[in-house]
């Protein structure tokens, strides 16, 4: 047994060591190890896609929430935590089109095992393209990681056998923390060219939220240099992924 002096100092080493582990919680200096804030920024992710599957949420709100969210990202955490330098030395980045790499989040504290949503690192050399494509049912989300991009969105107005009726709402430059998103009522369309030697994009995306929606989700590859037509519209030729890569990877 502890005598009364022995066990007041342990007590007291014990009390000091529990206040300077909270004081270096406090202080973030833990945050190379356990990032909780990163953490706390996709369980939101993960809220919100829960709220569009069961139609809390529409798509387009689902859309603002996410740009809202995509705002507050603390992009270095979430470069670290997908290990993004990695990434850049483990991927060659091809000659024609984007570079699709997966990233864990089964690791990070508080996420359930089923997120709700697909992720990726989409990854371009200079000169090269996420080509031009639209989507149905799905949302998605970009956020620029690295790199500087031409980005290019699109409304899909009308569908058609071989074309769509599309308007163009977005055509800017995109740097790191610059995000856009994409969903079957707004911004369907997307095109970005990497613009410097890399790029890298941070991706989410909700495939299937709305049950009503009868057409199989994938991409919709199009030609947005198309037939221009009165009120600002574009008339874009349907594209096969091969061709709309040979034209614009
Ligand atoms: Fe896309």
């Amino acid at each position: 047994m502890p005598s009364r002096r022995e066990f007041h100092a342990q007590l007291l080493g014990s009390v000091i060591t529990f206040s300077l582990i909270e004081w270096l919680w406090t202080r973030d200096l833990f945050a190379a190890d356990a990032p909780a804030s990163i953490g706390k920024w996709f369980a939101e992710l993960v809220a919100m896609t829960q709220d569009l599957r069961g139609q809390k949420l529409t798509d387009v709100q689902f859309q603002a929430q996410m740009e809202n969210l995509y705002k507050r990202v603390d992009l270095k955490e979430l470069c670290a935590l997908i290990r993004l330098d990695e990434i850049e030395k483990k991927t060659k980045l091809p000659d024609t089109g984007a570079a699709n790499i997966g990233f864990d989040l089964s690791k990070v504290e508080g996420l359930p095992a089923q997120l709700g949503f697909g992720k990726q690192i989409f990854g371009c050399r200079k000169g090269r393209s996420i080509v031009p494509h639209g989507h149905v049912n799905m949302c998605t989300g970009f956020i620029v990681l690295k790199g500087q991009w031409h980005g290019r969105h699109y409304d899909r107005v009308e569908t058609h056998n071989d074309h769509y009726i599309i308007r163009p709402t977005i055509d800017r430059t995109f740097g790191p923390g610059d995000l856009s998103t994409i969903s079957d009522h707004k911004d369907n369309v997307h095109w970005f060219e990497a613009t410097s030697d890399v790029g890298f994009i941070f991706n989410v995306h909700v495939i299937g939220y709305d049950k009503t929606i009868q057409e199989t989700s994938g991409r919709l590859y199009l030609d947005p240099q198309g037939e221009k037509l009165a009120n600002g519209l574009i008339k874009a030729p349907k594209m096969t992924s091969a061709d709309c890569h040979k034209k614009y990877g």
